[in-house]
């Protein structure tokens, strides 16, 4: 532990020259590096404290700062770890880190099942840092969770994120491509689940430096039209999913009309689209009969 004076602390920010889009960045870095929430360090304001105990050096954070600036390396890969939903995960360059548009598709998967007592078979394909796999197996252990993602580094990070979190072994992880490692569960599926690569190649290679820099491609980009992932897990669906299985899949902004079409040329009913918190069409949802 490093020990600083809270008027220490607040003249340290005060003395880091910030754009104002950069705030929220700053007290996120003092957070998950320092250990020091925002409210913490409002409360300093109001009552000083002579001692501060944080994980870090103020000098450390100050060179993990100038990271963030100068080389837009995310806080939260300066930091291996992010808040999603009620969960702190561990992430390192393998994962993309997780956002906050995709916490929805719980609340859109938990609206599917009425019933957490009853034994279902979930499947969160292209886990990363397992946040959507993890997410559900804490949430009841009569859930069954298989997870799957291409890349071994982000199976293994996924996998020591829930033993952190759980002695339990109701989620399983797997390498491998889409639905392939799945084989031997075949038809038995309740619900899939997959916020996968879905960004069109053009897309992608204006997105920012932070993002393009640093977050792995494979995790984003999604072909051509960006649907060439969303394409071979809808077409394969059907193999693996029960009859009346739900297909729950996270989209680009104007992909959930292309999405709706093929899952009706694949056999699925039921077939809807669900707004974010912005007004966007990003989860498309189906059953298959
Ligand atoms: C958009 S990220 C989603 C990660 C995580 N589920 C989340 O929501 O934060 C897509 C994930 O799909 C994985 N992926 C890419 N191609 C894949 C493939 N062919 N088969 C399985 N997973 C793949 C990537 O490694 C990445 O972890």
């Amino acid at each position: 532990m490093f020990e600083v004076s809270s008027e220490e602390l607040i003249l340290w920010i005060q003395n880091i020259k910030t754009e104002e889009e950069d705030r929220d960045s700053l007290y996120l870095l003092i957070d998950l590096l320092g250990g020091i929430s925002r409210s913490e360090i409002y409360s300093f304001k109001i009552k000083s404290q002579k001692v501060v105990n944080m994980k870090v050096s103020l000098d450390y954070l100050s060179k993990s700062w100038a990271e963030f600036i100068h080389n837009k390396t995310p806080i939260q890969y300066l930091s291996s770890c992010c808040y999603w939903r009620d969960l702190n995960l561990e992430v390192n360059n393998h994962v993309l880190i997780p956002r906050i548009e995709t916490e929805q598709i719980i609340d859109i998967a938990l609206n599917l099942i009425s019933d957490s007592t009853k034994e279902l078979l979930i499947t969160d394909l292209g886990t990363g840092s397992g946040a959507i796999a993890i997410s559900l197996a804490l949430k009841s252990s009569h859930w069954k969770v298989l997870a799957t993602d291409i890349e071994q580094n982000a199976v293994n990070l996924a996998t020591k994120n829930f033993k952190k979190l759980s002695n339990s072994n109701n989620l399983k992880f797997f390498c491998g491509t889409w639905w392939q490692p799945l084989k031997k569960y075949a038809g038995k599926i309740d619900i899939a689940i997959s916020n996968p690569p879905y960004i069109p190649s053009k897309v992608y290679k204006n997105l920012s430096i932070s993002v393009k820099n640093h977050e792995p491609q494979i995790a984003l980009n999604g072909g051509d039209d960006g649907l060439l992932h969303i394409r071979e897990i809808i077409k394969e669906a059907p193999k693996y999913l029960k009859k009346d299985g739900w297909l729950l899949l996270e989209n680009h902004f104007d992909q959930a009309q292309k999405l709706k079409t093929l899952m009706l040329h694949n056999g699925f009913e039921s077939i809807e689209i669900i707004k974010d918190m912005n007004g966007i069409g990003r989860f498309t949802i189906g059953r298959y009969k």
